[in-house]
């Protein structure tokens, strides 16, 4: 019949702190996938602006890092595909129409300044970077 079982594994009483590492490693690849260090480049969109009627007041977040489907502006994709971006929130001053990057290399983000007009932007393929 012999003795009971002791409730964990002797190992754990004998190396308790060789769990505690695991655990550590376990925890800080974790962070490591959902809020990576270095953040991801943006990719092209579109290689064409968009208009859009903006009116007065209102608070706008222009996607930053080229991977929403809702152009020009964010729809949550550069947290879920953990690009550690964040979108440009703005307020627009003045009810008017004005054109939106979708190619995400202009110098005056969020509007367009034609850069997608280059050889760069234009020889990139949708979905990559730069
Ligand atoms: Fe691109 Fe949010 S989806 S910044
Ligand atoms: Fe990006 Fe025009 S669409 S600069």
């Amino acid at each position: 019949h012999g003795f009971p079982r002791p409730p964990l594994s002797t190992d754990f009483f004998l190396f308790p702190h060789v769990f505690c590492l695991y655990q550590r490693r376990d925890i800080s690849s974790w962070l490591d996938r959902w809020f990576p260090k270095a953040p991801a480049k943006s990719v092209v969109a579109l290689k064409t602006p968009i208009k859009v009627n903006l009116v007065a007041g209102k608070t706008y977040r222009w996607c930053v890092c080229g991977r929403s489907k809702k152009q020009p502006f964010c729809d949550g994709s550069h947290f879920f595909q953990r690009t550690g971006l964040s979108p440009l929130k703005f307020k627009a001053q003045e009810t008017r129409t004005v054109a939106l990057c979708t190619c995400k290399a202009t110098q005056r983000p969020p509007y367009c300044d034609g850069t997608h007009r280059s050889e760069q932007v234009q020889k990139a393929e949708v979905g990559s970077p730069l």
